[in-house]
Order: structure tokens, then sequence, then C-alpha cells
């Protein structure tokens, strides 16, 4: 019997971990620019952080989460997101305390069980990011930034930024009534799916996938256009920031984000380079939620991003650069002892730091030679009984073809001249 992967989930083979490798270190470097520290958090945790959070109405937790009984009987869930567990350990750990402002990251596996289809996986790969215990419109702002430098930073220069306010436990509760009221004009010539949420879920009926829905829906009120005082201040200094700092954006009154613990802003980044599923990150502030998790009153805001969405559009527009795994020096044996010797020369450059490969697998030397030349290596050398006597052998440059003499004990600087 033949194992296969899970639908929804993948593989990440050599000669694509390179990119993988590339874009996290790229997000590192950008978030140490921006001062973030890492956090890693487990990958299950009990149900109800995540229902809580992330509501208990919307699809994630309604349909996709894997969540299952473990052998004490107690629910657990593989996580579906970052910023719940990010919130939890923030205040287990008292975090708080120790700085009034807390910026963190995380990078790793999320899980979700949805249809699979291009750019949506089951286990699929999120970095995130969350500025916890400021309420200013700045770190909303820093976070719309913060991606686009890494898209920059990567070679992507096709997006479009979407801010929208969904605003506070003020305005949104009336809002609401309101756009109630303005869907039941047509709620019986929705989509099954949109009529079942008018009241459940009203804001989630307006960014409804369904054409006929949107038609019908096209002059209803947005919550953009009816927030409080304050919501409406936040909502206008976030845009003047984006201004200030020369960042182009569009305002969508119809961006609803899929988890129930925004206020105020909510921003989404999209790339035409993607099919149906465009977003390839989104975010926005969540002053209550530390409070709901049993925190205290603390604001946040925070961002996350598909990093195999971002490496779909790297492999179409960006500019693809590789963590460089290939040899510097290849050592092609002739014989046992040209292997003996060549293992311990390679130990040798290995503890200095040297990529050097050799032969395993007892081929011959132009098996060998073809193998160096597969890995890409820079130089080879070929050792024999006559190489090893007279101590020098011939280093070839791979990629002009040239040889020069060489003496086996000065390897080391001949490769690196
Ligand atoms: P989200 O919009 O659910 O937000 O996910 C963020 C990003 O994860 C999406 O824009 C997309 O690129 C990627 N993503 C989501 N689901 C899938 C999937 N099934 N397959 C592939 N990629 C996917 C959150 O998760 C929030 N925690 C973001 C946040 C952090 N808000 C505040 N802090």
């Amino acid at each position: 019997m033949k194992f296969k992967s899970i639908r929804g989930t993948k593989d990440v083979l050599p000669g694509e971990v390179e990119d993988w490798q590339y874009v996290e270190k790229t997000i590192r470097h950008v978030m140490s620019i921006f001062n973030y520290r890492e956090i890693r958090t487990p990958v299950f945790e009990q149900t109800g952080l995540f229902a809580r959070s992330i509501g208990e109405l919307t699809d994630i937790v309604s349909k996709e989460m894997y969540t299952f009984k473990d052998r004490s009987d107690e629910s657990l869930t593989l996580r579906p997101e970052g910023t719940a567990s990010a919130l939890r350990a923030y205040i287990q750990h008292n975090v708080g305390e120790q700085s009034p402002l807390t910026k963190l990251y995380y990078m790793g596996p999320m899980f979700r069980q949805e249809r699979p289809q291009a750019g949506r996986l089951r286990q699929f790969h999120q970095f995130g990011v969350e500025a916890i215990g400021s309420s200013s419109p700045q770190l909303d702002v820093e976070m719309m930034l913060i991606a686009l430098r890494i898209y920059r930073e990567l070679g992507i220069q096709e997006f479009t930024l979407k801010v929208n306010s969904v605003g506070c436990e003020r305005c949104r509760p009336p809002y609401k009534r309101l756009l109630i009221g303005a869907l039941r004009g047509v709620r019986h010539q929705l989509s099954p799916e949109s009529q079942a949420r008018v009241d459940q879920n009203p804001l989630r009926v307006i960014d409804s996938k369904d054409e006929n829905d949107q038609a019908l829906i096209r002059d209803v009120p947005l919550m953009k256009d009816h927030l409080c005082p304050e919501c409406n201040i936040h909502f206008g200094e976030v845009q003047t920031l984006l201004h200030g700092t020369g960042t182009p954006f569009v305002v969508d009154g119809r961006l609803v984000r899929g988890l129930d613990y925004y206020t105020k802003t909510a921003f989404e980044i999209t790339s035409s380079a993607l099919g149906s599923q465009d977003a390839l990150a989104g975010g926005g502030r969540y002053d209550l939620l530390v409070e709901e998790l049993g925190g205290k009153p603390t604001p946040g805001v925070g961002f996350a991003a598909g990093i195999e969405r971002l490496l779909m559009v790297l492999g179409k527009v960006g500019t693809p650069r590789r963590v460089d795994f290939r040899p510097v020096l290849f050592i092609v044996t002739i014989d046992d002892e040209a292997r003996r010797w060549a293992f311990a020369k390679t130990h040798e450059l290995r503890l200095k730091g040297v990529r050097v490969e050799i032969d395993y697998l007892g081929r011959s030397v132009k098996a060998q030679m073809r193998e160096a030349n597969r890995q890409e290596a820079l130089y080879t050398v070929v050792i024999g009984e006559t190489e090893l006597l007279s101590r020098s052998g011939r280093l070839k440059n791979m990629q002009t073809g040239g040889e020069t003499a060489v003496n086996l004990d000065e390897i080391e600087s001949a490769i690196q001249s």
C-alpha cells in the first residue's frame, strides 16, 4: 500500500524549499527593521480559544476547523490562524506587564478544512504580525507598511491595498439594525448562503461572492458611512498617515473580514496575479479581543499573510532569489585511498564553513563529474594516486571550464580567490 499526502496539504521538496527559505529570511529581516520579535506557539489549542475569538458564527469556526477530542476527552483544535494563540500566550505570560507595547510576529502552518483550489489549502502557512498595547492609528498603518515592504523586498510590485473601518461596539449595533432593515426587502432574492446570514452575521452578506447578491445589495448602507465620531477620526487619521507615507490605497466600504474580532480598521492586500483567492494578506484592529480572552482591556492590531499565495505571485511576477546551496567544491575520487583522503579533507573544509561535496556511491569519474554538474558545483578537483603522491591536482572552474594547478594543501584559498 502506498500512502499519499492528505488532500489540501503540500510537500515542499528541495528545489522549491530554497524559495521558502529565501522568503522566510526576508520576512525575518524586515521584522527586525520594524523591531518585532518572534513568538512560537503550539499548533493546537483548546477549541474554545478560537470559538471565542474568531466568532462562533464565522465560516472558520462553524465549518472549517480541525477539531478533535484527545484521549482525555478534551476538545482541541489545530490552529486556523495565529492571532488567538499569540494573544493567549500574551495574556498567559503577563507579557503586557513587562512593557506597555508588545510587537510580535510568527510564521508557521495553519489549518482550515476549506475546499482546496489554487491558492487555498487545508494546511497553509502564514506569517503574521501583532502589535498589542496601543490604539494609535500609526500602528494600523505600520502593519500595512510591513506587509508592503516584505512584498517589495521580494520584488512583488503589483498589489492593491484596500482599507475600511468596521466600527466599534458603539456604532456597529445601530448600523447592523440599519443594514438588516435594508436587507429585509431583498432577502428572499438573495442566495441561500446570504439569506442565512441576514440575521446572524449581516455584515458578511456585503462581501458575498454571488453576483446576483451584489446587484441586489448595491445600495445598502455601508459601515464606513455610519461610524461614531471616534471611529471616524481614527479612520481619517489612518488615511492621512497612508497619504503621508506615499502609500497608494483604496477605501473599500465592502471589505468585511471573515473573523469577528475586528474593530475600526480592517484591510486587505490583493494581487491580480492570483485567481479567485486573491487575498495576499489581511488584518485589522482588535481593541476588545484581549479582554474577551480574559486579559486586561488592551488594544491591538495585526495582520497575517499566506506564504503559499506569496510564492504563487513570486513565481509569476517577482524575482525569486534562492538561498545558495550549490557546492563550492566537488571532490571527484578515483580509488579508495583518494576517497579516504577526500572524506577527511571534506570534514576539514566543512569545519571552516566551505560547502563541499563528495561521492558516496562509488561512481565512475565520469558519473561523478555529471553529478557535480547537476549540483551546479563551482569547482571540481579529481583525486587519484598521482595527485596524492604529488600533493597537487587540477582545479576546474565549472563555469568557465578553465583548469589551474592547485596544491592540495591550499585548496581552500584557491577556491575562494
Ligand atoms: P485571514 O484573512 O483569515 O486572517 O488570513 C490571512 C491570509 O492567510 C489570507 O489573506 C491568505 O493569504 C492566507 N490564507 C487564509 N486561508 C488560506 C487557505 N485556506 N489557503 C491558503 N492561504 C490562506 C487571519 O488569519 C488573521 N489572523 C489576520 C490577523 C492577524 N488579523 C489581525 N492579526
